[in-house]
């Protein structure tokens, strides 16, 4: 059972978040080629070799979507907009065909009286950036503060919330430390680069969009509890340079103008020069934070260079992604933005949900896991509130199963099934229960 919107303040938001080349079907409507195409073009990089031309062919289908969210009894809906849709080759030519379906996508959430919250950039970048060097060349600052201003222009007069970047962590580190994700590097001097300068094109993008007159500007961020594999002081020194890169990297950077200096022990030597300098464009004050959250990690010393550390597997039960489920480390993040950094800015969980096997008939199944799972972290939501935590909203990821990046569309997040033969959308359990439980 999930709790209801009672058990809320009053105006707490709950949202449904997707991302563009998650659903839309990329390969249609003029946009450009990105870095995920190539990625997954490549040998070994995706399961299946998948991609998104077609995904959830929202691009025709969003009307439909849409009425899935309304009768969902949901306030707000998180989407994004791909950066090579709108400008196929990342600079210059806008496509006016792809400007035109978000403009008819934000009229569409107006028309049904939900919020559209806006992410800018969820991980698509257009190829011809990535061959310019992509998130490691310094210019990507004022390409995508370009991009941001074209979108705050014809958009931004009726957005209700707009953020940059979707997880700069995984825009820098897991794609170009672990590649994992595109462009699919492992190399610490890129990372060092796309760490900074993802935070750079942050606040170049803030500055246009607020230059463009867009109001409730705020950054998403994913956070991953990082817990020592066991009691000895390396086990916990492993365990706060992994925090230190992956959770307090871009809080700090933002909120402090530094970085920490666990994360600074490896990566200070292959930052760009003049790093120092570039505070007062990062650190542009906002009107909220959101944070992704999904697991914990145990984390282990490991022979070898920086960082020096290894993830072993934890006891937990785990979700269809193996991924520990963990919900105190939700409050545990929402406490800890609010005392570290954020103090009484607005705080929302952008991202929070679980992938389950897909088994039988998918309007039948109970979807039980998926229901305890978003109530357990709803409950440490509620924790937080009444510990003082500023929390506004909760956005369950996803509305829909989707393509979820290098494991392609055989791990399903969504309330809502897709069946990816037909295109066919068959609500689960879970989305009656949010139905219900948001009921008015
Ligand atoms: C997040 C991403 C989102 C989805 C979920 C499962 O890291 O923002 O696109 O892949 O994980």
């Amino acid at each position: 059972m999930l709790p209801t919107r009672k058990d809320f303040p009053e105006g707490f938001l709950f949202g449904a978040a997707t991302s563009a080349y998650q659903i839309e079907g990329h390969a249609r409507g003029g946009a450009g080629r990105t870095h995920w195409d190539d990625f997954a073009a490549t040998p070994g990089n995706v399961v299946n070799a998948e991609n998104g031309d077609l995904a959830c062919d929202h691009l025709t289908r969003w009307a439909g979507d849409l009425d899935l969210l309304a009768q969902g009894n949901f306030d707000v809906y998180r989407f994004s907009t791909s950066w090579a849709r709108v400008i196929p080759e990342g600079r210059g030519a806008v496509n006016a065909a792809g400007l035109d379906f978000y403009d008819r996508l934000v009229d569409g959430l107006l028309a049904r009286g939900l919020k559209p919250a806006l992410t800018l950039y969820h991980w698509e970048l257009p190829s011809p950036l990535a061959d310019a060097g992509g998130w490691r060349n310094r210019d990507i600052a004022g390409w995508f503060a370009d991009f941001a201003e074209v979108i705050g222009r014809r958009l931004g007069d009726r957005l209700w919330s707009a953020a940059p970047i979707n997880e700069p962590w995984c825009v820098a580190w897991l794609s170009h430390f672990l590649g994992h994700h595109a462009p699919g590097l492992r190399d610490i001097r890129a990372t060092a680069r796309a760490m900074h300068h993802v935070l750079l094109a942050h606040g170049r993008a803030i500055q246009a969009l607020r230059g463009a007159g867009v109001g409730n500007l705020g950054a998403v961020f994913n956070f991953e509890r990082a817990l020592p594999a066991d009691d000895s002081p390396e086990a916990a020194r492993a365990a706060a340079t992994y925090d230190a890169y992956y959770n307090r990297w871009f809080l700090s950077g933002i909120f402090r103008r530094a970085y920490p200096a666990e994360a600074l022990a490896g990566l200070e030597p292959h930052l760009p020069a003049g790093w120092q300098d570039d505070f007062d464009t990062i650190a542009q004050p906002l009107d909220w934070c959101g944070a992704n959250y999904y697991t914990c990690k145990r984390i282990a010393p490991a022979p070898g260079p920086w960082p020096a550390l290894a993830e072993v597997e934890g006891p937990l039960p785990k979700t269809d992604m193996g991924w520990e489920i963990h919900p105190e480390g939700l409050s545990f993040f929402l406490r800890r933005m609010r005392d570290d950094y954020t103090g009484e800015l607005p705080l929302y969980v952008t991202e929070n949900g679980m992938a389950a096997p897909d088994e039988g008939d998918p309007g039948n199944r109970p979807d039980e896991d998926r229901i305890a799972y978003v109530a357990a972290h709803l409950a440490e939501v509620r924790r937080a509130i009444a510990e003082g935590v500023p929390v506004r909203g909760y956005f369950c990821w996803s509305l829909l199963d989707n393509y979820e990046w290098a494991l392609g569309y055989g791990k399903r997040f969504g309330l809502v099934h897709v069946d990816f033969a037909t295109l066919k959308r068959t609500p689960k359990a879970s989305y009656h229960a949010f139905a219900r439980a948001l009921a008015r």
